[in-house]
């Protein structure tokens, strides 16, 4: 490092409030900081502001339909098409404009720009496709794919007849597959022959067949060719109940399919992710309030404009990927871009090349990545041009000041304001963050939540306590983007989001609270820093996972008599999994036997689960009531002081296993 940059380094780390640029702020879709005010003021009628960036085929009765909490209604009796405003409305004048530019894997640089038009025009032709194949309005169709154009083809395709879907992570094993097919009642799959990964083909018919094959009723399955003659080897027949995606869209050449029209509070897709128990949650979003909730925020956030081009990292089977690859990006027109590989593939600098390229406008990204980025060195984005870059967002996990000033500094070149933004797969959509045209950055605190939206740090009992102090971040307000129930439970929605903090017998809805389970804590200025999940969730490269499937995946070895599963810290992964396991009598703990517990969790879930360690004890630290005392297990991974150890039944065994783990 020069001196200048050393003298910087050392500028940066002290500071602590980052303005955003004049520049910024001149052109920002949101400026002016009298949005806070007015949006309390007029609430819930504010929220018209959202729904009015939408085409409504049925304009809308009311905004809010509060009558029977939590279970709320948004813009009722109004009705809409998801597919047509992400594309049909932008034809006349962006029709040959790019929607997507896909960024294929270095393979064979076969890069797919779709213009509105293209993208329209494939979306009438599935749309076609599946209906011939029977699907019809509310038929849950399930999508089991990585990042290529026909997954977002897809998806628009069942939003246009109506038909939700529920797309399943890539990365995902065969059993996470069939346990949401089966969940879902699902009857139609959408999936491809492979993909590449870091330039080499990889099977995924094979594990799709595998997931498959434990579904329990009839299926009709849809392959995408992606990998042509490279996947030969792989020597895949088609079944009889499966369909080349290829041939059904020839077959369907040029066919237009009307919009069905959607009342807003029908199903737009379900998105399946990881609680508590081991059963997987159904999150269902709607037509109207999501659509309207990603397009604001897209805009009022990420800054997205038409003529932008913007790039989000994430993958499309996660909710970051929905909201802020497809449906916000597309509903306001813009275009948006699909990197099918990884970013250190062929060179570190690969986002770095497709940012350059295209001209981006904005990155969205999530810490995990931020972390690599850094430990790699800013020689590889140094490499490259990133003035196009006008916004810097994150998303996942909470950021450390020193990830986010690298980010700062080395991506956005001091002139990007960094939006730190806190939701989840249940909100739909950002919930707190800073309006980067208006507010003041602070890293590490995501910042106060957006307009409209009523967000505490409470205590236990739910009293707001002071600032500084650690609480639980409760939201006191619906909004439109909110998950509308758990498929098929309601339950369960009521006891996983609100039981905690509301009067449940209540009708009135100011005495329903939702409950994110994550701590947080606030500061005088009203800026929110998340602190991480309060629940059996542990979050690893910014994916949920609960410890509890984990759990039960180890327990599923023959020879595992118990296993607790913690996060422990980590470098870039933000956390990792930590498996401490109970062997069965007779059962050899060996090097083979770990290999086996680690290969029964990536079948079970998939290797982004994968355990960092495989912690054999004769015991785990449990309280005299036999709760497994999991704190004690967080801190041996972390190599932290260990915590109360009075209460437990078995206070010996801490120290064994620290020793096991930290090897004094
Ligand atoms: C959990 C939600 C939101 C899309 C990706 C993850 C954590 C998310 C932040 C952030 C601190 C964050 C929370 C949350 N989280 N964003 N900016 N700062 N923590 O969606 O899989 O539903 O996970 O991710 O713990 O509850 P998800």
């Amino acid at each position: 490092m020069s001196d200048d940059d050393v003298e910087l380094e050392a500028r940066l780390e002290e500071q602590e409030v980052f303005e955003p640029s004049e520049e910024f702020v001149e052109q920002a879709n949101v400026s002016d900081a009298a949005i806070y005010d007015e949006f309390e003021e007029n609430w819930p009628e504010c929220w018209e502001q959202a729904a009015d960036l939408l085409d409504w085929e049925e304009s809308y009765d009311q905004v809010l339909d509060d009558s029977n909490p939590p279970f709320y209604e948004w813009f009722t009796d109004g009705s809409l098409n998801a597919s047509t405003n992400c594309l049909d409305r932008h034809l006349d004048e962006r029709g040959d404009e790019a929607a997507i530019e896909w960024v294929g894997e270095p393979v064979d640089e076969d890069n797919v720009t779709l213009t509105y038009n293209d993208l329209h025009e494939k979306v009438n032709e599935a749309a076609a496709a599946l209906r011939d194949l029977g699907v019809g309005e509310d038929d849950v169709v399930t999508m089991y794919m990585p990042m290529i154009p026909e997954l977002p083809i897809a998806m628009l395709a069942c939003a246009r007849i109506g038909a939700p879907h529920s797309v399943v992570f890539a990365g995902f094993s065969a059993d996470a597959l069939a346990t949401r097919m089966n969940a879902a009642d699902s009857e139609y799959l959408v999936t491809c022959d492979g993909y590449y990964r870091r330039g080499d083909p990889l099977d995924h018919l094979d594990k799709a067949n595998e997931g498959l094959s434990g579904v329990e009723h009839d299926t009709d399955t849809v392959v995408v060719d992606r990998l042509g003659p490279n996947g030969d080897d792989f020597g895949h027949d088609l079944a009889a109940n499966q369909h080349d995606w290829g041939e059904l869209m020839a077959a369907n050449e040029g066919a237009e399919v009307e919009p069905v029209d959607r009342d807003a509070e029908d199903m737009l897709f379900l998105m399946y992710t990881s609680g508590t128990t081991g059963q997987p949650k159904g999150v269902k979003h709607t037509t109207g309030g999501y659509l309207a909730w990603t397009a604001w925020t897209s805009q009022a956030v990420l800054d997205i404009k038409p003529e932008d081009t913007y790039f989000c990292s994430a993958d499309i089977g996660w909710i970051t990927g929905h909201s802020y690859i497809v449906y916000g990006p597309l509903a306001l027109g813009t275009t948006t871009m699909m990197y099918e590989g990884t970013p250190d593939h062929p060179d570190r600098d690969r986002l770095w090349e497709i940012i350059e390229d295209y001209g981006a406008n904005q990155l969205y990204t999530a810490p995990t990545a931020i972390r690599a980025f850094m430990k790699w060195g800013p020689e590889y984005p140094e490499r490259h041009d990133l003035s196009s870059l006008r916004l810097l967002g994150t998303v996942g996990e909470p950021i450390n000041p020193r990830a986010w000033k690298w980010y700062y500094k080395h991506i956005g070149n001091e002139e990007c304001p960094v939006v730190d933004t806190w939701w989840q797969t249940e909100t739909g959509g950002m919930m707190v963050t800073t309006l980067p045209g208006v507010k003041d950055m602070k890293p590490g605190s995501a910042g106060p939540p957006l307009p409209g939206l009523d967000v505490q740090i409470v205590d236990t009992n739910g009293e707001e306590i002071d600032p500084g102090r650690a609480g639980y971040l409760t939201v006191n307000k619906p909004w439109p983007g909110m998950l509308r129930t758990l498929y098929r439970n309601d339950e369960r929605f009521i006891e996983e989001y609100w039981a905690e903090y509301s009067d449940t017998d209540s009708s009135d809805s100011e005495d329903w609270v939702y409950f994110p389970e994550d701590g947080a804590k606030i500061d005088d200025d009203g800026y929110i820093t998340v602190l991480g999940r309060v629940d059996d969730v542990i979050n690893v490269s910014g994916h949920r996972l609960g410890t509890m499937e984990i759990e039960s995946a180890i327990v599923g070895v023959e020879g595992v008599a118990e296993a607790a599963v913690v996060g422990g810290d980590h470098e870039v992964k933000g956390e990792a999994v930590y498996a401490y396991v109970i062997t069965e009598e007779g059962q050899a703990e060996t090097e083979e036997f770990r290999a086996e517990i680690v290969e029964a969790v990536e079948d079970a879930i998939g290797p982004i689960a994968r355990p960092e360690q495989v912690i054999f004890t004769p015991e785990l630290p449990k309280t005299r009531s036999g709760k497994i005392m999991r704190r004690l297990l967080e801190d041996i991974a972390n190599e932290d002081e260990l915590g109360d150890t009075s209460t437990l039944r078995n206070p010996d065994i801490v120290e064994d296993i620290r020793q096991v783990v930290q090897g004094d």
